[in-house]
């Protein structure tokens, strides 16, 4: 950002706190969101999410109402930096949140930073975001959270050589550079890395190659929205009968596609914090209550992580006694511990990372005959194992 955008902001800012007429006791929370494009499926969990706590607690919190606008930034970061400077200097907005892939979350840093409006990522999972704005609180994950599981998991479960196959931008490169370093801790060996475009990408040649490598495993990472296309030419090229055993963080196996993958993804074994079929009581009734809302889907960790942002802009209300000072606010976040649909998270308080359980799963079919992730083991209070390492 330009000093001149930077001062432009300022000037804005002081102007909306000046401007009559500005209702105080509706508080907005700007949801910025891909409604349209190819990551289209992730704005809709996202929306519906939101939507679906606000009407399960109620609109009012600590004395305001609150309001959620959703703004479409079709996953193009320079339309999320416009819609969020929008936001906070036209709408007077409180809280941002959504932010679908890493460039839009840092695109977003200066504007929160500078309008000290608290920033709740709910997707994008690059290990470095939270770093890059004091305002910024992560309700999603890191990719290397869960790497290094699936990593400890294949060496562990006689998985020698594996190729890996990642989105080529900052948080497949997170996802890669963690598996491999772990794996190789652990004995095993990563014979190619391949990395595939993030805009229109086409799978298949690298899926070819893949095969051609022979390998016991095959690592994926693909952002949220993606699984389904991956597996489809995974199938189309007869991988699925070659033995390749698929493996990573869990975006590839999202809930809401998972079952129209079908018989391929049978047996894929996945790290990561969210599954439709995770047992407690609390999912059970939001996987029925999102259904209800999104007119049948299931839900993702793309709604889990958003249905989790609302209840940290909630919990931050009360606990400030609905004072929408930024800096304040986000005081409120640090150390906040509660239960997800997920399991029990907290936000880190000195990172203002998640701190969250990460499961191992497997793609079985249920009693119902749809497929599910199934969990099978879990590793308590993960945190982000690069900020860890620092
Ligand atoms: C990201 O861009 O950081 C991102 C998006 C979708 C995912 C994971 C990471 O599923």
């Amino acid at each position: 950002m330009t000093i001149r955008s930077i001062a432009a902001i300022a000037a804005m800012l002081l102007f909306a706190a000046a401007a009559p007429g500005h209702a105080q006791d509706t508080i907005k929370v700007g949801l910025i969101a891909p409604m349209t494009g190819p990551f289209a499926p992730n704005g809709k969990q996202m929306q519906t999410a939101a939507q679906l706590y606000i009407q399960e607690h109620g609109d009012m919190v600590a004395g305001h109402k609150i309001e959620l606008v959703v703004r479409d930034d079709a996953g193009v970061p320079d339309n999320s930096k416009r819609l969020a400077q929008e936001l906070v200097v036209n709408d007077g907005a409180k809280f941002l949140m959504g932010f679908g892939l890493t460039p839009i979350a840092l695109a977003i840093g200066p504007i929160a930073t500078e309008a000290k409006v608290p920033a709740i990522i709910t997707l994008a999972g690059t290990s470095i975001i939270t770093e890059k704005s004091p305002y910024f609180v992560r309700t999603s994950f890191t990719l290397p959270q869960s790497a290094v599981i699936i990593a400890d998991w294949a060496a562990q479960n006689g998985i020698k050589k594996v190729v890996t196959l990642v989105t080529d931008y900052a948080p497949g490169q997170d996802a890669e550079k963690a598996f491999i370093e772990r794996f190789k801790a652990g004995g095993g060996e990563t014979v190619e890395s391949l990395r595939v475009p993030l805009q229109n990408p086409d799978y298949a040649p690298f899926l070819q190659r893949a095969a051609d490598a022979k390998p016991n495993a095959l690592f994926i990472f693909v952002p949220a929205s993606q699984g389904g296309v991956v597996m489809k030419q995974f199938v189309e090229r007869g991988l699925d009968k070659s033995g390749i055993k698929l493996i990573g963080p869990g975006d590839f196996a999202d809930d809401e596609l998972l079952n129209g993958m079908g018989d391929a993804a049978l047996g894929a074994v996945t790290a990561h914090n969210y599954s439709a079929a995770h047992p407690s009581a609390m999912n059970q009734a939001f996987v029925k209550a999102y259904k209800a809302a999104s007119g049948g889907g299931r839900p993702n960790f793309v709604g889990v992580h958003t249905y989790d942002g609302m209840h940290l802009v909630y919990a931050a209300l009360e606990k400030t006694g609905g004072d929408t000072d930024g800096t304040k606010l986000v005081e409120a976040m640090k150390g906040m511990a509660w239960e997800s649909p997920r399991g029990p998270i907290s936000i880190d308080p000195e990172t203002r990372d998640i701190i969250q359980n990460i499961y191992v799963r497997e793609v079985k079919r249920g009693d119902d005959g749809e497929l599910y992730n199934m969990e099978f083991a879990t590793f308590e209070n993960v945190k982000d194992p690069v900020k860890a390492a620092k």
